[in-house]
C-alpha cells in the first residue's frame, strides 16, 4: 500500500494546490472523492488562500466515475454535496486538464470557476452510450457554460473534443503550452491581479439564443437517429432543458431523478454489461500469473491478401514489425499498394502524418521467402480456408520457426486440431481469429486447441492487448463461437430470401432491431465468394436440406460477389457503398427457389428478427454448455465487439436473459412446428433452464458448465 495520500494540498504562496493522485487515471472512487472532499473543507477554512488550482497527477485529469459503483446505491447526491462545495468555494478556483477528461471527471472541471487545458487534452461527456445521461450537475452546469445546444451536441455526440475545439466552446478558457501546472499557476495569478473572482457555473443562465424550439427538435431528432430504440440521449435533452427553465438546484434535483431512472433501463443495464465483459474475457481461470508470456517483438504474417494486409497493418500500427509472405508476386504487390492505401487515406484524414506513415510502411517487409520467418516470434497464418493448403504452411512454418515461436492461424471455421497435428510443436499452435477489417475490428478470438500451452495462450493474450484486440478465449469447434452462431442466423436470413422476402426487408428489420448492419449487407461488404469458400469448405458439415446457403450459391454463380463487383444480394454503382435493390438479384433468388420448390411466405418485420435472432441464441447455449465459450459474457463481447451486435442489448446471452429463456423456448418450438426440427432443435440448456426456472446468469453463478 502506498502512503502518499490521494489529495494533498500544497502551497505556492496565496495559491492552494488540490493534487489528485489515484493512478492509473484518477477515477473518481470513494476514496477520491473523500480526499478531494476533505481538500476542499481545508482550503475554504484557510482565509490566507486567495486562489485555487486543483489538478492531477500520472496520465489524465480524473478520467471519469467509478464504473464499478454503477450497481450499487446511488451517488448522485454525494457527487452533489462535493461539486457544491467545490463551486461554493470564495476565491477563483481553476480546474488545470491533461490526458482524457470524461464524464464525472468534466462534470468535476465545470464546477470549478475557471478551466485550462493543456493541447492534448480530450473532454467528453460519453454517458448517453452506457444508457445514462451526466448525473453529476452535466446536464445543469454544460448548458449554463456553453449554451444548451453546443452542449446538447456534446451530450448527444458522445464524443471527446479536443482542447482547442473546447477552447472555441467556452468549455476551456485558455490552452496551456508548456508545463501545465506552472501555466495553470500564473493563469490563476493573473485572474486574481487582475480583480477576477469567483465565477460559478451553477449561476450563470443558459443563453436564451441556445434555447429555442427549433435547437430542442433538432436535438430529439437526432437522438433518435443516432440512438433508436433507446431513451437516455431523450432524457438527457429533457434534462438540459430543465437547466434552460428550473433554478439550478431544482435543476440538480431533476438531473438526479432522471439518471436514476436512466440506470434501472435495460439500455443501460446492457451497455454496462458489455463494459465489464470486455474486461472479464480478459481473465483465464486456470492461467496464473506466474506463466510468462513469450516475446512478440517481431510477427510474421503467411498470406498477404484481405485478412494478411489487414494484420500487418494492425501489428505495424502498435510498432511492431512485420514480416509479410505470400507465395505469389503479385499478390504481394498488390498488398503492399493496399496498405499503402490504408496509410494515405489515414493520412488525408488527418490521423497521422507523412511521417509516420512512412515509419509504420517500413515495419511491414515484404517477402516471398519463408526463411524470412526465422526469426520472428509469432507467426499468422492468413491464406485462403483450405484445410490441406494450412497444413503444408504449418508443416513449412514447422521447418522454418525458431523454437518457441508462436505458430497461430486466422481460420475462420477449419478444426485447428488438425492443422496443429501436422507439426511436431502442436503446443506453440493457437487460432487467432481476427476481423475484417483486421486493422479496424476491435475483435480476436484465441483459439485453443487440446494441446495448446498456457504460455501460448498468455503471449496471444498479451499481444492481443499491445495491438489494442478486444481478445476472447474459445476452443475449438466449427466456427469457434462467433461464426458458429452466425450459422442459423445467416442461414435463416439467406432461407427468407427464398421465400420471397427482398433483402432489403431482412436487412432493415435486423438493423432496426439494432443490429450495426443487416446480414445480406455484410454479405455484400465481405464478398459472397468469401462466404461460398467457407460453404465449400465445410461442405461435409452440411444438414439434409437442399435449401441451405442457396442464395450465396445462387449468386454466386451468377457472378455476383457484393461490392467487390457492384452486384450481390443489393446493387452499388461504381466506388459507392450505397445498397440500391436490384430486381435481378431477386430474380435469381426467386429462379433458385422455384427449382427448390420453396414454398414463398409473407415475413413480418418480427419473424425476420426472432428467426435470425432465435437460433442465434440457441446455438449461444450449446455453446456455453459445451464450455466452448468459458462464459456467457464471453459470448457477448464476440457479438458486440465483433459481429455488430447492439452493445445496449448487452449481448446475446444477456439479450436471451432479458427477453427471459421461456420465450426463446417458445419461439423456438413455434418455428419448429412450422419448419419441422431440422434447424429448430432447442439447445439441451435451453430446455433444462426453462424447466428449472432459472437464467443464464443464475445457472453461471451456480458454477455453469464447470460443476
Ligand atoms: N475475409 C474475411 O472476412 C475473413 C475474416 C476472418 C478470417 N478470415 C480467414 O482468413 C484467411 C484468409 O482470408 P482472406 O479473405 O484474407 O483471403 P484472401 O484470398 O484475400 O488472401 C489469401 C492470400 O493467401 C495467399 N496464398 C495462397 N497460397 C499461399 C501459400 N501457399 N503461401 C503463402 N500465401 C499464399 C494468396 O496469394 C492471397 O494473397 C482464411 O482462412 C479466412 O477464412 C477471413
Amino acid at each position: 500500500m502506498s502512503s502518499v495520500p490521494v489529495a494533498r494540498v500544497e502551497r505556492e504562496a496565496e495559491l492552494a494546490l488540490i493534487v489528485i493522485r489515484s493512478p492509473p487515471v484518477n477515477t473518481i472512487d470513494a476514496t477520491v472523492r473523500a480526499g478531494l472532499g476533505a481538500a476542499v473543507r481545508q482550503v475554504a477554512e484557510d482565509d490566507t488562500v486567495r486562489g485555487v488550482l486543483l489538478l492531477c497527477e500520472g496520465r489524465t485529469f480524473f478520467s471519469g466515475a467509478d464504473m464499478g459503483e454503477f450497481s450499487g446505491p446511488p451517488r448522485e447526491e454525494e457527487y452533489r454535496q462535493l461539486l457544491n462545495a467545490l463551486e461554493a468555494l470564495s476565491v477563483p478556483v481553476v480546474a488545470a486538464m491533461h490526458g482524457t477528461v470524461l464524464g464525472g471527471g468534466l462534470e468535476i472541471a465545470l464546477a470549478c470557476h475557471y478551466r485550462v487545458a493543456e493541447p492534448a487534452t480530450r473532454l467528453g461527456m460519453p454517458e448517453v452510450t452506457l444508457g445514462i445521461i451526466p448525473g453529476a450537475g452535466g446536464t445543469q452546469r454544460l448548458p449554463r457554460l456553453i449554451g444548451a445546444e453546443q452542449a446538447l451536441d456534446l451530450i448527444l455526440s458522445a464524443r471527446p473534443v479536443a482542447a482547442a475545439r473546447a477552447h472555441e466552446l467556452g468549455l476551456v478558457d485558455a490552452v496551456i503550452s508548456g508545463d501545465l501546472r506552472s501555466g495553470a499557476a500564473a493563469y490563476l495569478r493573473d485572474l486574481i491581479a487582475a480583480g477576477k473572482s469567483v465565477r460559478r457555473t451553477g449561476e450563470m443562465v443558459v443563453p436564451a439564443a441556445t434555447t429555442t424550439p427549433e435547437i430542442f427538435e433538432r436535438a430529439t431528432e437526432r437522438a433518435r437517429k443516432l440512438y433508436p430504440n433507446r431513451r437516455a440521449g431523450l432524457v438527457a435533452i429533457d434534462a438540459v432543458r430543465a437547466a434552460t427553465r428550473l433554478p439550478f438546484a431544482a435543476g440538480l434535483e431533476y438531473e438526479t431523478q432522471r439518471v436514476n431512472e436512466c440506470k434501472q433501463s435495460t439500455e443501460s443495464k446492457g451497455a454496462v454489461h458489455a463494459f465489464f465483459a470486455e474486461r472479464e474475457a480478459r481473465r483465464i481461470p486456470g492461467l496464473s500469473q506466474d506463466v510468462q508470456p513469450r516475446p512478440y517483438a517481431a510477427v510474421g504474417v503467411v498470406g498477404a491478401g484481405t485478412m494478411g494486409c489487414g494484420i500487418a497493418v494492425c501489428c505495424a500500427d502498435a510498432g511492431i514489425p512485420v514480416t509479410l509472405l505470400d507465395a505469389n508476386a503479385s499478390a504481394l504487390e498488390r498488398a503492399v499498394g493496399t496498405i499503402d492505401r490504408t496509410y494515405q487515406s489515414m493520412v488525408e484524414r488527418g490521423r497521422i502524418g507523412l511521417e509516420e506513415k512512412e515509419s509504420r510502411m517500413q515495419r511491414i517487409r515484404p517477402s516471398l521467402d519463408y526463411a524470412d520467418l526465422a526469426r520472428a516470434d509469432v507467426i499468422v497464418e492468413a491464406v485462403v480456408e483450405d484445410m490441406a493448403l494450412k497444413q503444408e504452411i504449418f508443416r513449412k512454418l514447422d521447418a522454418v520457426a525458431q523454437p518457441g515461436a508462436v505458430l497461430a492461424t486466422n481460420t475462420s471455421t477449419l478444426d485447428i486440431e488438425q492443422i496443429a497435428g501436422v507439426t511436431a510443436r502442436a503446443h506453440d499452435v493457437i487460432g487467432m481469429h481476427f476481423f475484417s477489417p483486421a486493422n479496424v475490428m476491435p475483435l480476436l478470438e484465441v483459439v485453443r486447441t487440446t494441446r495448446t500451452s498456457m504460455a501460448v495462450i498468455r503471449t496471444v493474450m498479451d499481444l492481443a492487448k499491445a495491438l489494442r484486440k478486444t481478445p476472447v478465449l474459445a476452443k475449438v469447434c466449427y466456427g469457434f463461437i462467433g461464426n458458429r452462431m452466425m450459422e442459423g442466423y445467416a442461414r435463416e436470413a439467406e432461407r427468407m430470401v427464398l421465400e420471397g422476402a427482398a433483402p432489403r426487408a431482412i436487412d432493415s428489420a435486423l438493423e432496426a432491431w439494432g443490429m450495426a448492419m443487416g446480414i445480406l449487407g455484410v454479405f455484400d461488404m465481405a464478398g459472397i465468394d468469401v462466404g461460398v469458400n467457407v460453404h465449400v469448405a465445410n461442405a461435409q458439415r452440411f444438414p439434409p436440406d437442399p435449401t441451405y446457403y442457396q442464395a450465396d450459391f445462387a449468386l454466386h454463380e451468377a457472378g455476383r460477389l457484393g461490392q467487390k463487383n457492384g452486384r450481390g444480394y443489393y446493387r452499388y454503382e461504381p466506388g459507392s457503398r450505397t445498397r440500391i435493390d436490384d430486381p435481378q438479384a431477386v430474380e435469381i433468388l426467386r429462379a433458385r427457389a422455384r427449382s427448390l420448390q420453396v414454398s414463398p411466405r409473407m415475413h413480418s418485420e418480427r419473424e425476420i428478427v426472432e428467426r435470425c435472432l432465435y437460433p442465434l441464441l440457441n446455438e449461444g447455449l450449446r455453446i456455453l454448455e459445451e464450455g466452448v465459450a468459458l462464459r456467457a459474457s464471453d459470448i457477448d463481447v464476440v457479438w458486440t465487439a465483433g459481429y455488430g451486435f447492439p452493445r445496449y442489448r448487452g449481448g446475446p446471452m444477456f439479450h436471451a436473459d432479458t427477453i427471459g429463456l421461456p420465450a426463446l423456448l417458445d419461439g423456438m418450438h413455434k418455428y419448429r412446428d412450422i419448419f419441422g426440427p431440422m434447424h429448430w432443435q432447442p439447445a439441451p440448456l435451453l430446455v433444462q433452464l426453462v424447466e428449472q426456472g432459472r437464467t443464464i446468469a443464475q445457472w453461471e453463478a451456480e458454477g455453469g458448465a464447470r460443476r
